[in-house]
């Protein structure tokens, strides 16, 4: 979104971008899960950030049901809807890597463009998660009783029912919770962290 400030001029940071990372142990980055509603990105993206924090990691999970509660309450489901929450939380989301945290966000971010806008704001440091289950799968599990809601048209525009959800063309990591226990599931993503975010 262009910005509608003028006369606005960006402020110098003295601590570089490295000095954070070393202080820290590793680099500022964003994990960003996506997936549709059941696929299992909170349960994962909880139980990551716990690990994460016993490896002395700094890392903090931005998920989609609490920043609707505060930063997005004034968001619906719609595609526009949507892409606002997505901005919005991409930005924040730089904003930690930028601080030298690892955000981890757990948002179903259905639109391939809004998902490349936020990788866009994080550049580098952005990692697109692929957490996977089939519409069929998330709809015997359907934790919170959304799927039973959608289908009976009690719930509009809800994704796999009545919203389209894109799949990631090029994820960094596919998580195929469908097929994968849990353990498994987390096991891979901690390896893939210390892998890419050590220093
Ligand atoms: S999005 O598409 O990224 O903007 O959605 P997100 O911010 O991740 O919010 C998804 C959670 O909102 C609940 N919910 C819905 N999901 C999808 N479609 C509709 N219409 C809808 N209405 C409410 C649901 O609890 C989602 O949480 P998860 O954790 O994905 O199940």
């Amino acid at each position: 979104m262009a910005t509608k400030s003028t006369n606005i001029t960006r402020v110098e940071h003295g601590v570089s971008i490295e000095e954070r990372a070393r202080r820290n142990g590793h680099k500022g980055g964003v994990l960003w899960f996506t997936g549709l509603s059941g696929a299992g990105k909170s349960t994962l993206a909880v139980a990551l950030e716990k690990l994460l924090f016993e490896k002395g990691y700094n890392s903090y999970v931005l998920d989609g049901d609490n920043v609707r509660h505060g930063l997005n309450a004034n968001l619906g489901f719609s595609p526009e809807d949507r892409a606002e929450n997505i901005r919005r939380v991409g930005e924040t989301a730089a904003l930690f890597q930028r601080a030298g945290m690892l955000a981890i966000t757990s948002f179903i971010s259905p639109y391939r463009s809004d998902r490349d806008r936020a990788r866009a704001a994080a550049g580098d440091g952005f990692h697109e998660i692929y957490v996977k289950a089939d519409v069929e799968t998330c709809k015997q599990r359907d934790p919170k009783g959304l799927y039973k809601k959608a289908i009976a048209g009690e719930i509009k525009e809800f994704t796999g029912i009545s919203a389209p959800y894109e799949e990631p063309d090029s994820p960094n990591l596919v998580i195929d919770t469908a097929e994968t226990p849990l353990e498994e599931c987390l096991e891979t993503l901690v390896n893939y962290v210390e892998r890419n975010f050590r220093v």
